[in-house]
């Protein structure tokens, strides 16, 4: 099968789901650390200046983007998630887009471009390149980017359907209760494990794999720290900043980041051509 097909079409039927409508309406704050920490590391250079931010789902980020500039694009391809965010912030600038083409938007203009919560990963490899091409493209000379992806070398790159099994605890109510939604959700994720595992694939520097998010149904891109410094620099950004999802700390090595499922991605676009 057609890869590039595949990854589009499988991950947009996990955001169409109502697993993922309910998940991304209910999140409001920052997802872990790592995000918190990268974001203040880039919020006041960015302070009342046009901020865009790429795959909005339900809006999670706007409000926390907004603390910094009221200048601010939003924009998705899932139709149903912009519908979300469209309801709760009716006065927004939220296009319906796709980060691969976003001629709709000027160029050297954003202050800062975001990508966040790895969404960068749900598209193949040949077209993150088109996206962090756009995302160089519309920022500002000076401007930065922001992103995080799923690390090849963290633990979640190992979660498989035995992820699934109940913990032990010697409290009977806790594993029955835990026991109980095992039992739920171990058809749909095993279904969606077992169909999704035909398309894993390694490759020299990043994998293709499915994810435990949405019930195991999503297949997604998992990069190592390495990789996606030498993908950013080869495209003309300068890596500025790295940080861990856990504990929002900078990682400097790929010798550090075992512990972080995904790491967060400041890079600045140079304020002239790198030679
Ligand atoms: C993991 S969700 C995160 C949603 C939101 N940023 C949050 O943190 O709650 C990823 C989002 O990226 C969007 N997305 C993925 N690929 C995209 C693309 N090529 N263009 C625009 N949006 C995209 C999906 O539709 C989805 O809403």
């Amino acid at each position: 099968m057609d890869m590039q097909f595949s990854l589009d079409q499988i991950n947009q039927r996990a955001w169409n789901s109502r697993d993922a409508s309910r998940e991304f309406q209910r999140s409001k704050s920052w997802i872990d650390p790592g995000e918190k920490a990268a974001f203040e590391q880039i919020a006041e250079e960015c302070r009342d200046q046009p901020l865009l931010d790429i795959g909005i789902g339900a809006g999670r980020t706007i409000p926390l983007m907004m603390q910094t500039s009221s200048d601010y694009t939003g924009i998705d391809y899932t139709a149903k998630l912009l519908e979300h965010a469209r309801t709760r912030y009716p006065n927004l600038a939220l296009h319906h887009m796709d980060a691969r083409d976003m001629s709709g938007l000027p160029s050297d203009h954003f202050a800062l471009t975001a990508f966040s919560c790895n969404g960068i990963d749900c598209v193949n490899y040949e077209d993150r390149v088109l996206i962090l091409k756009e995302m160089f493209r519309v920022t500002r000379p000076g401007g930065v980017v922001w992103f995080s992806s799923h690390n090849r070398d963290g633990s979640g790159f190992q979660d498989s359907i035995s992820n699934l099994m109940p913990r032990l605890t010697l409290n009977p109510l806790r594993f029955g209760w835990r026991t109980l939604r095992m039992l739920r959700t171990l058809p749909l994720a095993s279904y969606n494990y077992a169909r999704h595992a035909r398309f894993h694939r390694n490759y020299e520097g990043y994998s293709i794999k499915t994810a435990a998010a949405h019930y195991f149904g999503i297949l997604i891109v998992y990069t190592t720290l390495a990789e996606q410094r030498r993908q950013l620099e080869s495209l003309g950004f300068v890596v500025e900043a790295v940080f861990g999802c856990g504990d929002g700390k900078r990682v400097y090595s790929d010798a550090q980041t075992s512990d972080a499922s995904w790491l967060h991605f400041i890079a600045r676009k140079p304020e002239q051509p790198v030679q």
